[in-house]
């Protein structure tokens, strides 16, 4: 008789962003004359940048001839791709990647739930609280995380490093030792970012103690201060302690093309075997490459037209965050983030719990954020709001908050 992995049903309830669609999905259908402003899930509004659409339709193009048609693309990714990236992202800033380190994918989200199974099931991994949810829930299906305590909301073999307003942010080393740290720069939910100063600590940590780095940088387009760094390998020693994870989803408004990448350096080993190798081993056999008209899509990010218009994309963005950061501090609120990173994070009002503000701020105001303690437990009694809605909509949401 077939089992089940019963590390599943460890899992409590459902994933952050399901439970808030079946809650926004409720709340409509019994309100059909009130509509709401969704400034919950970090997806974008703006469409997809004119050089890149146009990169897609000669793509499309291609595949309708006998000559320029692609089957199959490389499971790493295409050269053309890979080059482009680690120019550009890479060698532009000083880091020593290559192509040959880039693996192209189809996102984020599946390369940072996926990175896990390249470790032991003993790993133990760090987590700044709070946190992206896929990082946790992703070694908690791999059985690596222990049991849940509901009452702290923590699992007994993570290790939290609280991310709040009294350390500013910014993660302590952990009293255990951790095996895989998981580090999210600019950082979802908070918004708020390391220093290259700070960076090269944890860098310097990781190296001493013989961890891992596994660092998330999909938001590295909206770094706006010249002190934080847009990739960890601009810090000393990085190649020998850390992955990288990009999005085109948060740059380039990709959420719904679907392209990322993931960097595994040559010369990161463990114990004398290869992680690039390793990575190479599990795209080989479990992934087939993401689309050919994708990753000419993703090319055309790299254009001289398709970079000043994501810029342009970004800075709408940015607006927004600077529009709801303005408007929450006059009408009382404390916030923080939103000057490196689409997120603002606020504090919530009189002592609310952040679901408890959740269903407030859904039912007055109509408005969808995303409750800071579905993020782990020290994002409890805070709130997060994407920048990723339209500016119209950013000000109708703040002038629906003013009048609370
Ligand atoms: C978020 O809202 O945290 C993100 O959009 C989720 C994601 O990128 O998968």
């Amino acid at each position: 008789m077939y089992r089940i992995n019963t590390n599943y049903q460890k899992l409590p309830g459902s994933y952050l962003f399901s439970t808030i669609a079946r809650k926004i999905a409720a709340f409509t259908e019994a309100n059909p004359d009130r509509p709401v402003i969704r400034l919950g899930i970090g997806d974008v509004t703006q469409p997809i940048a004119p050089a890149i659409i146009e990169a897609m339709h000669k793509a499309v193009d291609d595949m309708a001839d006998a000559s320029t048609f692609h089957g199959y693309a490389p499971d790493l990714g295409y050269e053309f791709l890979r080059s482009v990236i680690a120019q550009q992202d890479y060698q532009s800033r000083g880091c020593s990647i290559h192509a040959d380190e880039i693996f192209i994918s189809d996102g984020a989200k599946s390369d940072s739930g996926n990175i896990q199974e390249l470790f032991s099931a003993d790993c133990r991994i760090a987590v700044t609280d709070p946190v992206y949810p896929v990082y946790v829930d992703s070694n908690v299906m791999a059985g690596r995380c222990g049991e849940y305590d509901q009452e702290t909301q923590t699992w007994s073999r993570v290790i939290y490093m609280p991310c709040t307003r009294e350390n500013t942010f910014v993660p302590e080393f952990p009293k255990e030792t951790p095996d895989l740290i998981y580090l999210c720069i600019p950082n979802n939910p908070t918004g708020t970012a390391l220093t290259r100063a700070q960076l090269q600590e944890w860098v310097d940590y990781a190296n001493k103690n013989g961890a891992l780095i596994i660092y998330d940088a999909a938001y590295e387009a909206y770094i706006s201060q010249p002190d934080v760094p847009h990739s960890v390998y601009e810090c000393s020693g990085a190649q020998t302690c850390a992955i990288e994870i990009r999005s085109f989803s948060k740059n380039a408004g990709f959420t719904g093309v679907r392209l990322g990448f993931t960097v595994v350096p040559k010369e990161l080993s463990c114990g004398g075997v290869s992680l690039h190798d390793m990575w190479a081993r599990r795209h080989g056999t479990k992934f087939n490459g993401a689309p050919y008209i994708v990753q000419r899509a993703g090319e055309a990010v790299y254009s001289p037209e398709g970079k000043e218009q994501i810029k342009k994309q970004v800075a709408y963005y940015m607006k927004n965050a600077s529009a709801i950061k303005q408007g929450l501090k006059e009408n009382g609120y404390t916030v923080f983030g939103g000057v490196n990173a689409p997120y603002i994070w606020l504090k919530t009002p009189e002592g609310m719990t952040s679901w408890e503000f959740f269903d407030f701020l859904l039912e007055r105001a109509n408005v969808v954020g995303t409750p800071g303690s579905g993020f782990g437990p020290s994002g409890e009694g805070y709130f997060r709001l994407t920048a990723f809605g339209s500016y119209e909509n950013t000000l109708a949401a703040l002038e629906r908050i003013a009048k609370l």
